[in-house]
């Protein structure tokens, strides 16, 4: 739902050391994909683990009007009783996706080779965001859409009656758009090819293995190739959601910038086209350790120790690592400003169509804040002022955008003045405890009155 109505103030000040030990929630990206292929297996999907924030609670509401039973058991514990591979009824109510463009795409993917007529809206942040690049594919598969100009939402999708397979070179790193060929794809008789020139998160390849559909992916010289087989049964699972290393990287990020911090953030998904930021930090020497790795659930894992780290430098991230990191950028560039020189990043240009233009968001509340920072069409450099040298003070736009809000909350715990920003409400579409776990960590994070 878009349930961003009444703006949230939030204020944010320097604390003391943090310490303890940081639950995150879980990995959004597993969470809307386990009820959407929960939906399309057939028999009794048990999820534990599940992120409940606002945006996956949308996709949850979606699949029962496509007439999956999705309970919830309480602590994060769902059951989805799916109705098979193309067995989606047709929504009587408009599908409101709210902030989530992960939510809208995947679901325009797993209903445009079934024969129903659905419209999908959302807030006014996902109501701007362009939709072209799923509905291009889509309608290779035989789908028919009408939308606003500029591909947007409000937007109305006439799945195919007789869908043909596909073979799609996907034109901009997107994992979005990836999965919704391939969920498109189950639907579709004989096999659907997925090109992509860089690897974006895998995590629809691995669970459609997981749900038993016929998949494999290959490096080759033209990039990665997924041949997926279309009309399989897919076969309900027991899904444990790893926590989400986006969310992590907000407590992580936070510690490497406040004295004396020792920070603990256990069982942290790290499949490595998520976890680029990590990297990165570590380049620009961050004291950050990974503790007791392992695999759950199919996934890497494991427990990130992040400690105050008071010598960060500048660095220029290596832009083939971008999309394992895309997430991560707004709170990268926090830390960028307490590092010594610039952090130059390139090869972003996806960061300007997120739930906001993140370029533009972060650069401007940053500047406000006295960082300097050189931006163009696909890159931006922030020059780093050094830990204590970072002056805060202004109040800056979330413009919809969760993890904006987020990324000037964590800014605030290193400049010398608190840092505001005008609407922290978005935080709960994707964490929904970041201010009791921030708080309990010992930040001073407060909502304005
Ligand atoms: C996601 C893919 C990424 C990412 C988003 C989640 C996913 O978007 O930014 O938060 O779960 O597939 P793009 O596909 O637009 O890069």
């Amino acid at each position: 739902m878009s349930g961003h109505g009444i703006p949230i103030p939030m204020t944010s000040a320097k604390c003391g050391p943090l310490s303890g030990t940081a639950e995150v929630p879980g990995d959004k990206s597993i969470s809307h994909r386990s009820l959407i292929l929960g939906a399309m297996a057939v028999g009794e999907t048990r999820i534990t683990g599940l992120l409940e924030g606002e945006d996956v609670l949308d996709t949850a509401r979606a699949m029962r009007a496509f007439g999956a039973e999705v309970t919830d058991h309480g602590g994060g514990t769902w059951s989805v009783h799916g109705v098979g591979t193309g067995g989606f009824a047709e929504p009587d109510r408009v599908i409101d996706c709210g902030n989530s463009g992960t939510g809208v795409r995947l679901i325009m993917g797993a209903m445009a080779t079934s024969p129903i007529t659905v419209t999908f809206t959302g807030d006014a942040s996902l109501n701007g965001r362009p939709m072209a690049r799923v509905t291009d594919p889509l309608a290779l598969f035989g789908a028919r859409t009408v939308g606003r100009s500029g591909g947007r939402l409000p937007m109305t999708i006439v799945g195919a009656d007789n869908p043909v397979p596909v073979r799609y070179a996907v034109p901009v790193p997107s994992a979005q758009v990836k999965s919704a060929v391939l969920l498109a794809g189950l639907n579709a008789p004989g096999q659907t090819v997925v090109i992509e020139r860089e690897a974006t998160r895998d995590h629809s390849e691995r669970m459609l293995a997981g749900f038993g559909a016929q998949i494999t992916t290959e490096d080759t010289d033209e990039g990665r190739i997924i041949t997926l087989t279309g009309q399989p049964e897919l076969q309900p699972q027991t899904i444990a959601v790893p926590r989400d290393p986006s969310s992590a990287a907000f407590p992580v990020c936070a510690a490497l910038i406040t004295d004396g911090s020792d920070v603990l953030v256990p069982g942290i998904g790290l499949n490595p086209t998520r976890a680029g930021l990590f990297t990165t930090l570590r380049e620009m020497g961050a004291d950050l350790t990974y503790e007791n790795e392992r695999l759950e659930g199919g996934e890497p894992v494991a427990d990130l120790r992040a400690r105050f780290s008071p010598n960060l430098k500048g660095i220029e991230v290596d832009p083939a690592r971008a999309a394992s990191m895309i997430d991560e950028y707004p709170v990268l560039s926090v830390v960028a400003a307490f590092a010594d020189g610039p952090t130059v990043m390139r090869g972003v240009k996806e960061l300007r169509v997120k739930e906001s233009d993140r370029i533009d968001a972060m650069a401007t509340g940053l500047r406000a804040n006295g960082i300097e920072v050189e931006d163009g069409d696909d890159w931006w450099i922030v020059h780093g002022r050094g830990h204590g040298n970072v002056p805060g003070g202004a109040i800056c736009a979330s413009h919809l955008d969760h993890r904006i809000a987020m990324a000037f909350m964590v800014l605030g715990m290193g400049t010398n003045a608190p840092v505001r920003v005008d609407d922290g409400s978005p935080i709960a579409t994707s964490f929904p405890i970041f201010e009791p776990l921030m708080a309990g960590l010992g930040a001073k994070i407060s909502r304005d009155a």
